[in-house]
């Protein structure tokens, strides 16, 4: 008769590093997630029981002493691939059983790798680690900020930095020459796949530099980071101006992982009989060839109906789709408004052949080429983490977008102390807005990884700024004044960038969603479910901070 210790079990032994298998006496009561000790003999697992998927798979520990060091209660989900497609509040309730599985101690440690490898690149290249206060006051930067009240001021606020912005440029004034740090930044916004409230920057700026020299420092961190994450350094990051992202992809952050790019198609139509084409200032096509993106080129009524009722939701004022047919037919409700040689020019412009699809924007140069933008991600963009990494940096940012319709002034493309191209300072009062700014992006995959600028340190060019865009010089002293004043005390002319880092890790760890790579995020409604944040305060607390909750809005 067989003792009873001596069946034998198989379990999974489980740390940060992944698993291994052990075999146990029958008689030990191990269950799922118990944290325990083993001893025992590591040896190759007996033939026909080597499972070539994993790491660990021709190995296991026999001979086992099993020292139980705590129970644990069955696990809410299997802490194993499986927990994937649990529902995300309760993955985050129990976000310290989520992060022991293996995708997630991955994603931490591909953070903190991230993290290391930029510190270690800004190091090398002399700047200067400096923390900044969290405490500060309310600064008109253009997201909705987190408040503090204070119990000393009681009506009085502290806002939580949305960006160390301030700080680092008044330690360019005061000659700290390289400035970086991995700043916590908050930003009371609605969630997506690419924002948190809380978020982390690579914030860097310097003194007596050039555009070039700011691209290059920050180029270094990121791949120098990309590089310690997937084992190769990015080639050399290409560059493009703003105007010509525009023109060829439709938006300021280009996906440059797939072509389909925007044709311009003006000129073809210059003379048209078709109205809606004669009266537009700019004509932009896409052409979609046939199997390519097969959702599309394959095209039936209900999509092509689809595209047009998106495109106006995105402004435009319709959506001309043509499809090409044998011999260059054009099946289409608007052919019949063209010319013969409208049609051949515009099959020779988009290359279209049969079984292609010609989509068409009429409208401002702006409009037709972001409604057009838009419909190229829709219809060719991979999910952000898939593929090749294509940087690009963007540059020659507007300095001024569009004209407040209340004011008739020019409004800031980033913000009023972005320095303009040298260039183009003669177009300060003629034609304001194609005014260049020396400020420019970082895009990785069609998202902004970040953004920076040579910033204006000459006041009598920011006075002109703040003039051109109708803040007196009263209104910028009231607003701007205590950023301001310091300038008056010999600022060096200086430039910085800040890039996020939950972005550069997302991509880099494969993922789609910065929340998978942040240890405690919130949920896409702003919510803590492990803690419950936010919370309720009691009326003692609120008294305290002078402050008293207004009724709840009622819905009559
Ligand atoms: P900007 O506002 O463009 O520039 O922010 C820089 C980068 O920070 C990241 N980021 C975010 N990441 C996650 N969640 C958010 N809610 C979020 N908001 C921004 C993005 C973004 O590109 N002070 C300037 C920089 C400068 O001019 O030096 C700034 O903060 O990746
Ligand atoms: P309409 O003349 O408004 O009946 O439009 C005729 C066709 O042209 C419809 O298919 C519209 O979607 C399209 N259309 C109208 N305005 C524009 C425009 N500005 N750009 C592109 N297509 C347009």
């Amino acid at each position: 008769m067989p003792r009873l210790a001596d069946y034998k079990a198989v379990v999974d032994l489980r740390d940060f590093s992944g698993v291994l298998q052990c075999v146990v006496d029958n008689s030990v009561d191990v269950r799922s997630e118990y944290v325990v000790r083993i001893t025992g003999t590591v040896r190759a697992r007996p033939e026909g029981t080597i499972n070539s998927s994993l790491a660990t798979g021709e190995i296991e520990i026999g001979d086992c002493e099993v020292e139980i060091l705590n129970a644990a209660e069955p696990p809410p989900f299997p802490i194993d691939q499986r927990a994937d497609d649990v529902d995300e509040s309760i993955r985050l309730r129990y976000r310290y059983l989520d992060i022991r599985r293996e995708r997630m101690q991955r994603n931490i440690r591909v953070r903190a790798a991230v993290n290391s490898a930029i510190r270690a690149a800004m190091e090398r290249q002399n700047f200067v680690e400096v923390e900044t206060p969290f405490l500060m006051p309310s600064t008109p930067e253009g997201a909705r900020e987190f408040l503090v009240p204070s119990r000393k001021e009681p009506g009085s606020f502290y806002a939580l930095p949305q960006s160390p912005q301030l700080w680092k440029q008044l330690l360019m004034v005061a000659g700290m020459d390289r400035y970086y740090q991995i700043a916590r930044c908050l930003r009371d916004e609605d969630l997506r796949a690419d924002r948190q409230y809380e978020f982390m920057q690579l914030d860097a700026e310097m003194s007596f530099v050039t555009q070039d020299d700011v691209l290059a420092a920050i180029s270094e961190a990121v791949m120098s980071a990309a590089e310690a994450v997937t084992g190769e350094r990015p080639p050399e990051i290409q560059r493009i101006t703003w105007r010509e992202a525009m023109e060829r992809f439709g938006v300021d952050k280009p996906d440059l992982r797939f072509g389909l790019e925007l044709i311009e198609l003006t000129q073809i139509f210059a003379s048209t009989e078709f109205k809606a084409f004669s009266t537009a200032e700019s004509i932009k096509g896409l052409c979609v060839r046939a199997g390519e993106y097969p959702d599309t080129a394959a095209a039936g009524r209900n999509r092509l109906d689809a595209l047009t009722d998106r495109a106006k939701k995105l402004g435009a004022k319709g959506l001309v789709w043509m499809r090409v047919q044998a011999g260059g037919q054009l099946d289409s409700p608007v052919a019949k408004f063209l010319s013969e040689t409208e049609i051949a020019a515009l099959l020779a412009a988009t290359g279209a052949v049969e079984g292609d699809l010609i989509l068409m924007v009429a409208d401002s140069w702006h409009n037709a080429c972001e409604v057009l933008g838009q419909l190229r991600n829709d219809i060719g963009r991979p999910p952000v983490h898939e593929g090749p990494y294509r940087y690009v940096w963007v540059v020659d940012f507007p300095l001024f977008v569009g004209v407040d319709p209340v004011s008739g002034k020019p409004k800031p493309g980033h913000h009023p102390f972005c320095h303009p191209h040298p260039d183009d300072l003669d177009k300060f009062e003629t034609d304001p807005l194609s005014v260049r700014a020396l400020a420019y992006d970082l895009v990785l995959n069609g998202w902004e990884l970040g953004s920076g600028s040579i910033r204006i340190h000459e006041p009598e060019l920011q006075r002109q700024v703040f003039n051109r865009l109708g803040i007196s010089d009263e209104e910028a002293d009231r607003r701007f004044g205590f950023f301001l004043q310091p300038f008056k005390y010999g600022a060096p002319p200086h430039g910085g960038f800040a890039f996020g880092i939950d972005r550069l890790t997302a991509i880099l760890a494969g993922e789609e969603n910065i929340r998978e790579v942040i240890a405690f995020p919130k949920t896409q409604s702003g919510l803590d479910p492990m803690t419950n944040a936010p919370t309720q305060i009691d009326a003692k607390q609120l008294a305290e901070l002078g402050l008293r909750p207004l009724p709840p809005p009622s819905n009559a």
